[in-house]
């Protein structure tokens, strides 16, 4: 939740920071930088403990979110998180995988509202494998519903002959996640896509209902309802269409892969999700296994996410703007991450170096 700051007051702030698995601990300690970095021009600090979650935690505690996990999540402002998973866990029984430790984590702070942000930086519109016509200017947001759906409905099961998962969602669980995605559409292009699949499955239907119900709230805002196999086409056919989409828990987390692509890298977008105190900030990507340890994942998607944790969880929007114009510059003088480094071979750089440099820019700025 939004806190109030009050300018000239010197504060210390605490901070939950979950590595976790692969590239997670490699981006997370780049984010940290820049964190640190912009915390010393606005004249805070944040003071940092770090918790176990995932593979790391079931290879030390025997369980994926130890119960000191989330605690320390609950106590602390925010929590800054890396990524979880890995084909070494893969083959564990669900309540036991890692993924498991991060779904009990947002369920435990109750961060329904998952928001994925969608810009493509002017300097990266050539690293896109779309059109330079069609990604220049896309500037989205998907308001994904993170609590509940198919990966919590319940029943949900296996045996010998099949499995079987339950898509579910209530009318409170969709009006709090409309009413999150329309407050955001009045501060953006007052725009509302709602994505389902209204034409087969009944929880859509109920979703559609409570998503026009809500947007009777708000008559400044225009709304659309758009099927989801839809949605994923016009996403690539004109992604400029699009202001907020508000969708479910399931959707949404495929959606918002496919948004990535807009921009040029996975590697670059992060999130937020809203919880009961300071709220979860990580990159929508995961723990990349094919390049973890190899120093050359991106960390901006982390970077970003740390500068939503200071706007959203420490009401530090000036700290925000520090570290975001800061990962533009890096990117406007011509810096690169393998994963975008498509025209731009020769200033390659790896996940260290762009770090250090976003955090350098920050403090070389007034
Ligand atoms: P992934 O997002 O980890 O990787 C997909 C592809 O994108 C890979 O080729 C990877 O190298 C690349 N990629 C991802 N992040 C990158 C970055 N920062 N810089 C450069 N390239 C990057 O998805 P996956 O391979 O399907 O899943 C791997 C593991 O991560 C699985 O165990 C999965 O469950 C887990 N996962 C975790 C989270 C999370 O912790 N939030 C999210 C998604 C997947
Ligand atoms: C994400 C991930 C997670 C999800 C997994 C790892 C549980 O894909 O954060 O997007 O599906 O929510
Ligand atoms: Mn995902």
């Amino acid at each position: 939740m939004k806190q109030i700051h009050e300018y000239g007051k010197s504060e210390a702030y605490n901070i939950a920071v979950i590595g976790g698995d692969g590239i997670g601990p490699e981006i997370v300690r780049e984010a940290r930088k820049a964190l640190d970095a912009a915390a010393a021009k606005e004249g805070f600090s944040l003071k940092y403990a770090e918790y176990l979650m995932g593979g790391a935690a079931i290879d030390e505690t025997g369980e994926p979110l130890p119960k000191a996990t989330l605690e320390g999540a609950r106590n602390a402002e925010a929590v800054l998180f890396g990524a979880i998973g890995g084909t070494k866990w893969d083959n564990l029984p669900r309540n036991l995988r890692p993924e498991t430790g991060l779904l009990a984590l947002r369920k435990g702070l109750d961060a329904f509202a998952n928001l994925r942000p969608v810009k493509v930086f002017d300097a990266l519109v050539e690293a896109s494998p779309l059109k330079s016509e069609v990604v220049r200017g896309v500037d989205l947001l998907v308001v994904r519903e993170l609590t509940g759906g198919i990966y919590f409905g319940q029943p949900r099961g296996r045996d010998d002959q099949s499995g079987w998962n339950t898509m579910i969602y209530s009318r409170f669980e969709i009006e709090r996640i409309a009413k999150v995605a329309f407050e955001a559409a009045m501060r953006r292009g007052k725009k509302v896509c709602s994505v389902d699949k209204a034409n087969v499955l009944e929880v859509s239907q109920v979703w559609r209902e409570v998503v026009t119900s809500v947007a009777a709230g708000y008559p400044e805002v225009e709304l659309e309802h758009m099927y989801v196999d839809n949605a994923a086409m016009q996403l690539i056919r004109n992604p400029r269409q699009f202001d907020t989409i508000v969708t479910g828990n399931l959707f949404g987390d495929i959606l918002s892969d496919e948004a990535s692509m807009i921009g040029g890298s996975i590697g670059l977008l992060p999130s937020a999700s809203q919880g009961a105190k300071g709220g979860i900030f990580e990159p929508i990507h995961g723990s990349a296994p094919d390049i973890a340890g190899k120093g050359i994942a991106n960390p901006i998607a982390t970077i970003l996410s740390a500068a939503m944790l200071c706007e959203y969880s420490l009401g530090r929007r000036g700290a925000a703007a520090r570290i975001e114009n800061a990962a533009k510059k890096a990117l406007e003088l011509g810096y690169r991450t393998p994963d975008i480094a498509r025209f731009n071979a020769d200033k390659q750089i790896n996940t260290v170096e762009m770090g250090d440099l976003i955090a350098d820019l920050i403090a070389r700025e007034d």
